[in-house]
C-alpha cells in the first residue's frame, strides 16, 4: 500500500514549506541559496521546478528528501514537522516516503543494473528473495525487463536513466524526486522518460517533483513552479500535461481489440 494515499490529517497537503531559508557556509562566505520559499505540494502532484542554474532548485530538493535541513522555516511532511525530527528519524523518513533520481545517472559503476536497483532493498533490510523479485519488477516497469545483468557502462544514457528511476520507485515511495532527469538524453529519449514519469504519477499515483531546465519536459507536469534568486517567482498550473497525449498508447503498450 502507498503512502501517497493516506491523508496528512486536517486536511495538510502531503509537503508544506514555509519560510524556507537556507544558507551554506559561514561568515564572509556565507551564502543564501534559499531566501524564504513557500510552497505547498498535494499528494499525487507532478510538479516541474524550473529557474536559473544557481537559483536553489536542487538545494530545495535536498531539503524535500531530508537529504539537508534548512537554516529556517518549517517543513511539514504529512502534518510531521520534519526539523523537529533527530538525524536517525530523517534517514528513515527519507527511505520509507522519498525515492531520488540524481543530477547524472549516480549508479555504481562496476555494478549491475539489478543490484543497482537491490540496494534501496538493501538498506530496509529485505530478503534476498523479495529484493531480487522487487527490483526484477522495477527494472520491468521502467521497460528494462531482461537488461538486469548489464553495468551501466554496456547501457546506453536513456537506459542508464531508466535503472536510476527503476533505483528510485523500487520501494514504492510516496514522492520521486528528479534533480534534471533529461539533462543528459537527447528529447527522444528525455520524452520517453517523461512519459514513464507520467506513468508512475498516474498509474501508482506517485507524487512527482522534477527540476528541469527544458520547456519542453516541464510540459508534462501538472505544476510549473519558477524558482528565482532562491524564492518561488512564479506557480502555474498546466492545464493539459503533454503526458495525456501519450496517456492510451503508454496504458495499452500493447493494446489488442476488446482491451478497455
Ligand atoms: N554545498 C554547498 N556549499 C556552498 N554553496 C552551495 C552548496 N550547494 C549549493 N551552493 C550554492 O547555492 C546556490 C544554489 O545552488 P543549487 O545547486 O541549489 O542551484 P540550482 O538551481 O540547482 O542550479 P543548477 O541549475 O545549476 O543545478 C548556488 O549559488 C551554489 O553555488
Ligand atoms: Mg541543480
Amino acid at each position: 500500500m502507498s503512502g501517497a494515499t493516506t491523508a496528512a490529517g486536517g486536511g495538510a497537503p502531503l509537503i508544506r514549506l514555509r519560510g524556507i531559508t537556507k544558507v551554506y557556509g559561514q561568515g564572509q562566505a556565507a551564502f543564501r541559496a534559499l531566501k524564504g520559499v513557500d510552497l505547498d505540494i498535494e499528494s499525487g502532484d507532478f510538479v516541474a521546478i524550473m529557474g536559473p542554474s544557481g537559483s536553489g532548485k536542487s538545494t530545495a530538493m535536498n531539503l524535500l528528501g531530508c537529504l539537508d535541513v534548512p537554516t529556517a522555516g518549517d517543513y511539514l511532511f504529512r502534518g510531521i514537522a520534519v526539523q523537529k525530527l533527530s538525524r536517525d528519524e530523517r534517514a528513515r523518513l527519507r527511505r520509507h516516503f522519498f525515492g531520488f533520481v540524481f543530477q547524472g545517472f549516480n549508479l555504481l559503476a562496476r555494478t549491475t543494473a539489478q543490484e543497482n536497483v537491490e540496494l534501496p532493498l538493501l538498506y530496509r533490510g529485505e530478503s534476498a528473495a523479495a529484493r531480487h523479485a522487487q527490483a526484477r519488477a522495477a527494472l520491468a516497469s521502467v521497460g528494462l525487463e531482461g537488461w538486469g545483468h548489464h553495468t551501466p557502462a554496456e547501457l546506453s544514457g536513456g537506459q542508464q536513466q531508466r535503472v536510476a528511476i527503476a533505483r528510485a520507485i523500487v520501494t514504492q515511495p510516496a514522492v520521486l524526486l528528479a534533480d534534471e532527469p533529461t539533462g543528459n538524453l537527447d528529447t527522444q529519449r528525455g520524452a520517453e522518460i517523461m512519459r514513464l514519469l507520467w506513468r508512475l504519477n498516474t498509474e501508482q499515483n506517485i507524487t512527482v517533483v522534477m527540476v528541469t531546465h527544458e520547456a519542453d519536459m516541464a510540459a508534462y507536469a501538472r505544476r510549473i513552479v519558477r524558482f528565482v534568486d532562491g524564492v518561488v517567482a512564479s506557480d502555474q498550473r498546466n492545464a493539459r500535461p503533454a503526458g495525456l497525449d501519450a496517456l492510451p498508447h503508454v496504458l495499452e503498450p500493447a493494446a489488442e481489440a476488446g482491451a478497455a
